[in-house]
């Protein structure tokens, strides 16, 4: 691939998901395309990016920028998020929202195991709701992804990442070689396409946003973008769960660090008012 078509690319990805793609990240593009161009019956990467910058094909721009989404994830990644939700964030809102809806949102929940994790959770333990109604949506930029996540079907590796032997034997049952997530919690998650550079998606608004692992492809200006819209998407005394890498500090005032805990964010009084 020669160096006008890389940038293409990178200009494509960055304007279409917000994905910002190093100059040494050759290797991953040409990894990546090279299957989709075979899959498009064509003989080379290069004829792949011919046929997009030519014809300018949504639909093969969207596979594109698809399979350039890397969507490494496993159940209960990182446990933290998990323990801040199971020991701060819901026994708070159980009783803040008095018997009202809480609303969970995984913002980039790739093949589905961060929303399952959190369905199999409150499942386990309906004491954390408190008896109130949770509604989880998890959205992501890849269709590949969601189709997948929507199957609930993991392969034999992907149960072994996280997950307890315990959950496993109580909520999946082994089909073939794979193993299939019950239907009541299958039927907890509603999963939907967004584009989080989407200036204005709306999916209501969230108690609890899950934006893990996502805002390390962003630059700084798209970071803070994308985080004073999920403020606008989150309720007053609402928060956000971010990855082990990332942090809202010189990014957004729409969030701010949360009881000492690592990865939680409360909204600020400052998102409140502007809102
Ligand atoms: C590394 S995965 C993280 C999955 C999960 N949140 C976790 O932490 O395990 C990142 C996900 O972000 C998605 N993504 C990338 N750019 C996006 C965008 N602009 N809008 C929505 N999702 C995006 C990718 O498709 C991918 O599935």
């Amino acid at each position: 691939m020669n160096s006008q078509d890389f940038d293409f690319v990178s200009q494509l990805l960055r304007k279409r998901a917000g994905i910002v793609l190093g100059g040494d990240k050759m290797y991953l593009l040409e990894s990546r395309l090279a299957p989709l161009a075979r899959k498009e019956g064509l003989p080379s990467i290069d004829d792949l990016i011919q046929v997009v910058r030519a014809r300018r094909d949504e639909r093969l721009i969207t596979q594109v920028v698809d399979v350039m989404t890397t969507n490494e994830t496993f159940f209960f990644r990182d446990k933290t998020p998990f323990d801040h939700l199971k020991e701060a964030v819901m026994p708070a809102l159980a009783q803040a929202r008095k018997g009202q809806r809480i609303r969970i949102w995984c913002a980039a929940a790739s093949t589905g195991q961060e929303p399952y994790s959190i369905a199999m959770m409150l499942d386990q333990t309906p004491a954390l709701t408190g008896g109130v109604p949770v509604e989880i949506i998890a959205t992501d930029i890849s269709d590949r992804c969601l189709d997948r996540a929507r199957q609930g079907l993991f392969t034999q590796f992907e149960v072994q990442r996280g997950l307890p032997i315990q959950m496993l034997m109580h909520y999946f049952t082994q089909q073939d070689d794979h193993w299939r997530i019950s239907e009541r919690i299958r039927s907890l998650v509603t999963f939907r396409k967004l584009n989080l550079m989407d200036p204005s998606y709306n999916l209501g608004k969230f108690d609890v946003v899950f934006c893990r692992n996502v805002l390390i492809y962003f630059d700084a200006p798209t970071k803070g973008a994308v985080l004073d819209r999920i403020g606008q998407c989150t309720n007053p005394g609402g928060f956000l769960m971010l990855g082990a890498a990332e942090s809202v500090i010189g990014i957004t005032q729409s969030f701010e660090s949360a009881q000492d805990r690592r990865g939680l964010y409360k909204l600020t009084e400052r998102a409140v008012k502007a809102a």
